[in-house]
């Protein structure tokens, strides 16, 4: 093996994952976000009399990362392909019925922001975005080469919560009148221009713009709101649901449902949001805007 090889993900809130859904022999779990598999190997480790149905709608983390585990594990572990805002009819359709435990680690994962062509900045691709183009038609190259000033304008302040996003929409607009805008690294140099270097900030400038964009191309929030419809649906009495977001918009969606459901014979486990510890931050900075929130279902 090779040993430079950057790993494929490294998992977030692992310990509080696996102690959250507390795990029982014979229990029975989905992990929605597959991606690495970190979760998902940490729960058929921790617990070898349980089994895991683990879903993304990525392919190629499927592939990738799946296959391996399904050596380890045999039957114990099932691999779906599909998207997570229908996981209650996934598991029908499969054969499968209500779950001890559900968990949703929201977002991309690390393989697919600098590793995949499309998504970064980091190196020169064509612009795509699409976790998997068979649930999206719409590239980010098509948005940001169709979409009016306003829409663009909407997409980077309520996604990206950007401040210059008036000033880089109008501006992608004049420039894709002689020059469509095809690559990441086009875009990255055209939103460095309009703010000037780095614009006072820490991170590179084109990174709010990158995450608003791969959020709308994916409808990454709408999924989610489906998701936690579709999840409570699937779980037994005394079952948990445990979700991880990234981003304030997310974790706001998750906080709501779940005062929500305090009304239909379900329990928030965790009054006070859970956050990675300062060690986890520190071995793991993509960890550090990380929330863990905890719904039960009620026996
Ligand atoms: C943060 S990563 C999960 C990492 C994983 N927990 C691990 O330990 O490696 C998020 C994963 O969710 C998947 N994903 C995002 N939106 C999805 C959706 N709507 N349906 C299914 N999978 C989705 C992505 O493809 C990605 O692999």
């Amino acid at each position: 093996m090779d040993t430079n090889q950057k790993p494929y993900h490294i998992p977030v809130l692992l310990e509080e994952v696996v102690e959250f859904l507390a795990l029982k022999p014979g229990g029975f779990y989905v992990d929605c976000t597959f991606g690495g598999g970190g979760h998902t190997r940490a729960l058929l480790e921790r617990e070898p009399q349980c089994s895991v149905v683990a879903l993304d709608w990525d392919t190629v983390a499927l592939e990738k990362n799946g296959e391996p585990l399904k050596e380890i594990y045999g039957e114990r572990l099932t691999l779906l392909w599909g998207n997570f805002s229908q996981v209650d009819k996934h598991l029908k359709k499969n054969g499968f019925d209500l779950v001890d435990g559900v968990l949703a680690d929201f977002g991309t994962s690390q393989y697919q922001i600098f590793e995949r062509p499309g998504f970064s900045f980091t190196y020169d691709s064509p612009l795509d975005m699409r976790m998997s183009p068979a649930h999206q038609k719409t590239t980010a190259g098509e948005v940001v080469n169709k979409a009016t000033e306003d829409t663009l304008y909407e997409i980077f302040t309520y996604l990206g919560q950007e401040r210059y996003a008036r000033k880089i929409a109008r501006a992608l607009v004049g420039e894709r009148v002689d020059r469509p805008i095809r690559t990441t690294g086009q875009l990255a140099r055209l939103v460095e221009g309009v703010v000037g270097g780095k614009g006072g900030r820490r991170i590179h400038p084109a990174t709010q713009i990158f995450q608003a964009l791969r959020m709308y191309v994916n409808k990454e929030l709408e999924n989610i709101n489906g998701f936690l419809a579709a999840a409570v649906r699937v779980l037994k009495p005394g079952g948990r649901l445990v979700c991880i977001s990234f981003h304030s918009l997310e974790d706001r969606i998750v906080k709501q449902f779940f005062n929500q459901q305090k009304l239909h014979g379900f329990k928030v486990v965790t009054e006070k949001v859970v956050v990675p510890t300062q060690e986890e931050i520190a071995q793991n900075p993509a960890s550090r805007s990380a929330k863990l929130r905890v719904l039960e279902k009620c026996v």
